[in-house]
């Protein structure tokens, strides 16, 4: 090898990692709320175990990410996408569709509890504790996040929900073809592709049916 040849790799090798370390994330994260503190309130100070909000500044979220919440029955975790619901520290009053419970009406106290959440839609999203009547989370058990494109969904999250279960029809009965409904539009999931070609087999299948019973030709 000629001086200029190990050259021209030792520059090839130089941009490689280059272009790499600022490459966007390559892998999704989980990140633990409030790291070592963990999620938890202490009731005799009125003092969180850590600054969430800080804790919140120092990560950077995306679609597909997961936040593990290790705490105790004696906070809860209430996601919500709607300001004023987060603002008022309440989910009272707050609609099912933007605020989701993840641990509630525990009647155990000091229980421990790891609570899982994926984070499947861009954008700003809130957590907080509704314990206490909202004490805890006016005294800061609450922060908020922007989620990041990243890598968008994996397919294990960016499944349509099952659809509702039904009888399958009996040898003599003569159901319609069933139209599986879509998911949210532009998310590219599979259970709609699969429900199109459904009904372009069951349009084959028909046309067949009337050409052997002499209808067309
Ligand atoms: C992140 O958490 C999810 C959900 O518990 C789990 O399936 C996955 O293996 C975890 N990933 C890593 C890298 O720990
Ligand atoms: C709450 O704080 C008080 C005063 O610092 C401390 O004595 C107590 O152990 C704390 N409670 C918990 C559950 O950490
Ligand atoms: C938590 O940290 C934020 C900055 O990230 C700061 O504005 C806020 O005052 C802190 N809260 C407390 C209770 O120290
Ligand atoms: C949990 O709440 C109960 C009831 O308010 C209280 O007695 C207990 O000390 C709390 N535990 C912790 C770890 O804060
Ligand atoms: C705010 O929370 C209180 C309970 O803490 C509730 O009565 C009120 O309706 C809530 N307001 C809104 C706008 O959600
Ligand atoms: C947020 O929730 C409040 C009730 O708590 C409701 O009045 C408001 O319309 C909601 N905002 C949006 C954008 O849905
Ligand atoms: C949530 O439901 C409320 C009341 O049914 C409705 O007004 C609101 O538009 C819905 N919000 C979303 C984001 O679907
Ligand atoms: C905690 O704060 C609430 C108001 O948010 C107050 O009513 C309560 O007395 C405080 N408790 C302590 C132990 O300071």
């Amino acid at each position: 090898m000629t001086g200029a040849t190990i050259l021209h790799l030792i520059t090839m090798a130089v941009l490689i990692a280059a272009a790499a370390s600022q490459a966007p994330p390559t892998k999704y994260i989980n990140h633990t709320v409030g790291d070592n503190a963990g999620w938890f309130f202490n009731s005799t100070t009125n003092t969180t175990a850590t600054n969430y909000s800080s804790w919140a500044g120092s990560q950077t979220f995306s679609l597909g990410d997961y936040l593990i919440f290790k705490t105790s029955s004696n906070q809860t975790v209430i996601q919500t996408y709607n300001l004023t619901t987060f603002r008022n520290c309440s989910i009272d009053d707050s609609f099912n569709n933007d605020t989701f419970v993840y641990n509630g009406g525990n009647t155990v106290f000091d229980q421990a509890l790891t609570i899982i959440v994926p984070l499947t839609i861009q954008g700003p999203s809130y957590f907080f504790s509704d314990a206490s009547d909202g004490i805890q989370c006016q005294h800061g058990l609450a922060f908020e996040i922007n989620v990041n494109r990243g890598l968008g969904l994996p397919p294990s999250l960016n499944q349509p929900p099952p659809p509702t279960y039904r009888e399958p029809p009996g040898p003599d009965s003569a159901y319609p073809p069933v139209t599986i409904p879509a998911g949210e539009e532009g998310t590219g999931n599979s259970g709609f592709k699969k429900g199109a070609s459904v009904q372009v087999i069951a349009c084959v299948c028909l046309f067949a049916f009337l050409a052997v019973n002499g209808g067309i030709f």
